[in-house]
Order: structure tokens, then C-alpha cells, then sequence
């Protein structure tokens, strides 16, 4: 059995680890050839961050998924909380840094360092989140959940369509998705090899 939830939470989570990762490698680049970065794609990377995952993928797995999961394990109810409690902050800190990366952009140099700090310890915190949901909590949703919560859950997930899951754009995203894919390297975009 593989859930379309299963397979949805993967693939997005997979997407976002990808750009995720490209960002410190984009800004390193720059950085050796002592130029600033185009701050106009990181501005779209950080707004899709706070446009698709933080709306879409969170919110469905602490409204919908979690609670099957507290409900049915008692003993999970730690890691669940954990995992709540960096959802509950995610909007806060994709703003927090997009307005690192305005403060970059607005003054120079002298916040490329400070930008960066956040921007790693942003990417390590998110990549961990990800991870710890599949290792701890997919395979136990798969071992306990019944067929009609799957019915149920699927419903809610197969509505997400985030773009970089193989999902064609809303006509409103088309340009954002274009800026950022034009940034970022293969396999993700189309952007120069880093
Ligand atoms: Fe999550
Ligand atoms: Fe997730």
C-alpha cells in the first residue's frame, strides 16, 4: 500500500529539500566571485516557501494527519508536538528571513554575513523537520492508519499541487515559478550548474 498522501508528503518534501539546499550553493557562488546574488530570484524562493509549503503542506499535516496519529499512539505525542511547534513557527521564520534578505539587499555587503548565518541555520532546521517526519512518522501512519483515513487524507492532499511536484502553475504563479526555475540548477531548474 502507498497512500497518494505518502507519496504527495514525499515528492513535496523532496522539491523543497532540493531548493533548499541550492540556496547556500547559489549564495557561496556569488560570494567567490565577490558579486551580489540576484536577489529578485531568492526574493520568489522565499516567497514560494511561504506561499506553498507554509500554507499547504504544514497545515495539513498538523490538522489532519497529526491528530489520526496522536489519537491512535500515545507514545508518538512527543515528536508530534516537536513537530507542531516548527510549524507553528515556520511563517514566522520564512519572514524573519525574508526580511534578512531585504536588509541585504537594501545596505550590501555588510549583511551578507548575517543573511547567511540565518539562511543555514534556516536550511539545516527545515531539512532536519523533513527528515523526522520520514523516519518517525510516515512509516507509522502507514503501519496504523486505517483505509478510510487514507480515503479521508487523500482527499485533502491530492488538492496541494505545488508546482514543483509536476504540477502545471495557476496562471498567477507562472511568472514566480519561471524566475525561480531559471535560477536554480538542474535537476530543479534550468539555472548554471553549481
Ligand atoms: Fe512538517
Ligand atoms: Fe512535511
Amino acid at each position: 500500500m502507498n497512500p497518494l498522501t505518502l507519496r504527495v508528503i514525499r515528492d513535496e518534501h523532496r522539491a523543497l529539500a532540493a531548493m533548499l539546499r541550492s540556496i547556500p550553493l547559489l549564495l557561496a557562488e556569488h560570494r567567490r566571485h565577490d558579486r551580489l546574488p540576484d536577489f529578485a530570484a531568492l526574493r520568489a524562493m522565499l516567497f514560494y516557501v511561504d506561499e506553498f509549503p507554509e500554507r499547504l503542506h504544514h497545515p495539513k499535516e498538523s490538522e489532519l494527519l497529526f491528530p489520526k496519529l496522536r489519537a491512535r499512539v500515545p507514545g508518538v505525542r512527543d515528536i508530534l508536538d516537536r513537530l507542531d511547534q516548527d510549524h507553528a513557527r515556520g511563517e514566522r521564520a520564512v519572514r524573519d528571513l525574508e526580511h534578512s534578505l531585504l536588509g541585504f539587499e537594501m545596505l550590501g555587503v555588510v549583511r551578507r554575513d548575517a543573511f547567511e548565518r540565518q539562511l543555514h541555520r534556516y536550511v539545516d532546521a527545515y531539512l532536519r523537520h523533513m527528515e523526522l517526519e520520514e523516519r518517525e512518522i510516515l512509516p507509522l501512519a502507514l503501519q496504523v492508519l486505517s483505509a478510510e483515513d487514507w480515503a479521508e487524507l487523500d482527499a485533502a492532499f491530492e488538492a496541494n499541487r505545488d508546482p514543483f511536484t509536476g504540477h502545471a502553475p495557476g496562471a498567477e504563479y507562472q511568472d514566480l515559478f519561471r524566475k525561480i526555475v531559471a535560477a536554480l540548477p538542474a535537476p530543479i531548474g534550468v539555472g548554471p550548474a553549481l
